[in-house]
């Protein structure tokens, strides 16, 4: 946009370029003689405001030239510089609302019932600007400034006017943009990303996006039944997508690389016609956390052209870093959380988020741009191929400003959070494993098959706060005896909610056979490795040994009727004591050395 027009109410039409012929043009267009007294202070305030409009763009041009070559002292004052000019900026604004109050009243005080029309908030907004937590925008719609500005509004060119709540609201702007910040780190300008209703709802408006008919999904084995669900019973319905659902059984690139080529081999008169393979991935991944290597697999993926999608609700941007990669080539094209767990962190919203690269993401209407893909391919996207045009805009599941500004709020502690459910998993998890007859399913442990895949793709290869026990016998073990299982979960209460949802404040358990995985046939149970009596632990911020007190007492009353060793085959006090203190301290001594040094916050 022309910079020197963009504040004219007549930007797209007017014939002028220089600032006083614009506010002039300005003012005659809202019927101020410009000659008037009054006039002439109008044009000659609107004229300053043109002038310092291009100054700011200058401004603008200043700082992105010039950022990189910055020392970190140079860039704290330029940052304050520029804080302070927003202040300045809005300090012409609260000024304004002086005259225009007073005009406001001199009509509308007249008028018979005017409180149906409510307050007119831009006199009160103004200061909201400087609220320190985003601005809980609980509205519907929002005030126009004039035809031209609106008509930039619908075309996605003008970002001060949003429209509707519907699209885009600002306290789900603000959530969104600080998603990309967590999650792309130092790449956050090449991300944007878009919320919506629920996890669900992400998932489904980015397969929507995505998926054409007939297209491939190769997913991994172990995702979120919801998940499964809408891929089997809504994409791959022949009356509706007739997309094809692959599975891989497996956690490595290798593992995917040679289903690709099975899955292109297989479907290769689609693929020959058009139609595209989308790799699908949950890691760590439903229900017993194990780890995929979203870097080989997105490799893999990219090598052949296919797009990667991770589900990453369970490792959260902290212990799952999949876009902080040098290598594009290994990092997932798409990245999708479901809010409602950790981010939100308490268990009181339902949210969800889909980050892409911004040309996939939003493209202004009628635009086009050229985007490089991982494997170097050159693309052009048009404007009605980005997420926002071809799903968001035209479906109704953004996230409003309530629920935004909940995440937000819960967002702020997750870290925190997650360091010390880590602990308390890991607790738990070697807790579990020195009973014989209690089988664990957590890719921390060293005799895991997945213990590798943690190591290499987590933070500091620590485990996500979810994992599986079950009761099935092992070696030389009997299973433990169902209807004895059964009594055994019913009493886990009050130290183990019994609820679905995982990533809360509290630790819940759930039979995912029951639960979460219900949808999945037996065959299917049995290919994700669910078993009857599999149990899965969301874990919480209690003192895990409270929990194994309690399992104790339950198992007391119920297994040990059958089993009468199951509650005395624990670790003793001691040992229980001692595998808290040595993993509380040896998780905290790795976070805290793996911090950037004082020097490196220096710089
Ligand atoms: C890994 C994962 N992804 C997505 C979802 C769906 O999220 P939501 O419940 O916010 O729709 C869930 C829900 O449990 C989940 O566990």
């Amino acid at each position: 946009m022309n910079t020197s027009t963009q504040l004219s109410p007549l930007r797209k039409t007017t014939k002028h370029e220089q600032a006083e012929a614009l506010a002039v043009e300005q003012a005659k267009h809202f019927g101020i003689d410009p000659n008037s007294e009054y006039g002439m202070s109008l044009v000659e305030l609107a004229t300053t405001l043109y002038k310092a409009n291009n100054k700011t763009h200058d401004l603008w041009a200043i700082t992105v030239e010039g950022l990189s070559d910055l020392d970190k002292s140079d860039r704290i004052a330029w940052f304050n510089a520029k804080r302070f000019l927003s202040f300045q900026i809005a300090k012409i604004l609260d000024n304004l609302q002086n005259p225009m109050r007073a005009t406001y009243q001199s009509i509308a005080t007249n008028n018979g019932n005017f409180a149906s029309k409510g307050a007119y908030p831009i006199f009160d907004n103004v200061a909201a600007i400087f609220s320190a937590s985003p601005v809980i925008t609980r509205t519907a719609t929002y005030l126009f400034a004039c035809t031209e500005w609106i008509e930039d509004a619908f075309n996605g060119k003008e970002p001060l006017h949003d429209i509707y709540s519907r699209l885009l609201n600002p306290t789900s702007i603000a959530l969104a943009n600080h998603m990309v910040d967590l999650e792309a780190g130092e790449r956050a300008n090449q991300y944007l990303a878009w919320n919506f209703n629920s996890g669900m709802a992400a998932i489904d408006g980015l397969l929507s996006h995505l998926l054409g008919y007939e297209d491939i999904v190769l997913a991994s084995r172990n995702i979120y039944g919801g998940s499964y669900q809408l891929l089997e019973d809504w994409f791959a319905k022949p009356s509706n997508l007739n997309v094809a659902v692959e599975w891989v059984d497996g956690y490595s690139g290798d593992d995917f690389a040679k289903r690709l080529d099975e899955v292109a081999e297989k479907y290769a008169d689609r693929i020959a016609n058009g139609k595209r393979i989308y790799v699908y991935l949950e890691s760590p991944c439903n229900p017993h956390g194990y780890v995929l290597d979203v870097a080989a697999i997105s490799y893999a993926s990219h090598t052949r052209g296919w797009d990667v999608i991770v589900d990453s609700t369970v490792g959260t941007p902290m212990l799952h870093p999949v876009l902080k990669r040098d290598d594009v080539m290994e990092r997932p094209d798409y990245v999708i959380h479901s809010y409602t767990k950790e981010l939100a962190g308490s268990g009181t919203t339902t949210a969800g988020v889909v980050i892409g690269r911004n040309e996939t993401m939003f493209i202004p209407k009628g635009e086009s741009v050229p985007f490089t893909k991982p494997n170097g391919d050159e693309v052009t996207i048009e404007w009605n191929n980005s997420l926002f045009w071809n799903v968001y805009y035209i479906k109704g599941a953004f996230l409003d400003a309530d629920k935004a500004f909940e995440v937000l709020n819960g967002m702020k502690t997750y870290e925190m959070r997650v360091v010390q459910k880590t602990i308390n998993t890991l607790t738990l998890a070697k807790i579990f494993d020195a009973h014989p007859d209690i089988n664990v399913s957590c890719p921390a442990l060293p005799d895991s098959d997945n213990y590798l895949h943690c190591q290499k793709n987590m933070y500091l290869g620590l485990p996500a706060a979810l994992f599986t026990i079950d009761m099935e016998g092992n070696g030389n073990r009997a299973p433990i005896n169902r209807e004895v299982f059964k009594q055994f979960f019913d009493m886990l209460e009050p130290a183990i909610g019994m609820q679905v949802s995982l990533g809360q404040t509290n630790t819940v358990a759930l039979c995912p056979a029951l639960t979460t995985h219900s949808e999945l046939s037996d065959s299917a149970l049995s290919e994700a490795g669910i078993k009857p009596t599999t149990m899965r632990l969301s874990i919480g911020l209690e003192d895990p040994r409270m929990f194994i007190a309690h399992i104790i007492e339950a198992a007391t009353l119920s297994i040990d009727n059958k089993h009468p060793e199951f509650s005395q085959s624990f670790p003793c006090a001691e040992q229980i004591d001692d595998i808290y203190l040595q993993t509380y301290t040896q998780v905290h001594d790795k976070i805290v050395r793996n911090q950037p040094s004082f020097n490196t916050l220096r710089r």
